[in-house]
């Protein structure tokens, strides 16, 4: 069985309760699908865990935009950026595990493949950055049927932190509470494993999915969003509304 994660910006308590879910599971590999950093207080701690944890790793737009420059981002994430990269970009004299986190930002893939499975944080059409909406199948069926074009069978992303299914009718199927399954057939669809440190479908609890063979399982984990709350408000470069928006899960 895998564990996939994704989109933990900096939200150490939520990534952590989700290790412990994972080791409470036959988990034999951990693939990562971008965004360890961005918003959160604690990308270090979380880089640390995911570098040692996982076997796949993914570049996100928020771990892009760190190491460059975060361009066509809101005011709030753009800053959230700037505040965390003014502490973790290495400087000639930094200590070396500064170094090396910045490296494991740096080494980041692009996207990964696996037989029919793709894996990618954002979309097959632009795995860093092209956000595929739930109301995208509704509104602009054409940009799900290019995006179904590049795919095989399957593919596996983040960067909405909506988790759901996107299938060639078009349609988007909903991640409803604990637990949804999803059996993978021979249609094509692109799955959204839903995010780990900032769920946006109003619920709160951190998001990852467990794959075996065929099927998919979205769990829902309670952490302590007190906890995270607090280490944001200590970064006072970091605006509240990235506090806030984690007990709203929005
Ligand atoms: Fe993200």
């Amino acid at each position: 069985m895998k564990a996939l994660i994704s989109d933990i910006h900096g939200n150490l308590e939520a990534l952590k309760a989700v290790m412990v879910d994972i080791d409470a599971h036959h988990v034999e590999q951990i693939y990562f699908l971008g965004d360890v950093v961005g918003y959160g207080p604690e990308p270090e701690e979380c880089i640390d865990i995911v570098e040692k944890r996982c076997c796949v790793h993914l570049m996100g737009n928020h771990d892009y935009a760190m190491l460059n420059a975060p361009v066509g981002f809101n005011p709030i994430a753009a800053g959230a950026i700037e505040c965390l990269k003014a502490r973790m970009e290495p400087g000639v004299y930094s200590m070396p595990w500064k170094h090396r986190r910045w490296e494991y930002l740096g080494n980041l893939k692009n996207r990964h493949m696996e037989n029919d499975l793709l894996f990618i944080h954002a979309s097959p059409r632009d795995p860093i950055s092209e956000y595929i909406l739930p109301s995208d199948p509704f509104y602009d069926p054409e940009k799900i049927d290019s995006i179904f074009q590049r795919v095989e069978h399957v593919a596996f992303v983040g960067h909405t932190h909506i988790p759901g299914v996107f299938t060639t009718e078009p349609t988007f199927l909903v991640v409803q509470d604990i637990d949804y399954t999803f059996t993978l057939a021979q249609e094509k669809v692109v799955v959204n494993i839903g995010s780990v440190g900032q769920p946006r479908d109003m619920d709160p609890r951190a998001c990852y999915v467990l794959l075996d063979d065929n099927q998919i399982t979205w769990r829902r984990i309670e952490y302590d969003i007190e906890k995270t709350v607090e280490s944001i408000r200590k970064v006072t470069c970091l605006h509240d509304r990235n506090a806030e928006r984690l007990r709203e899960g929005r």
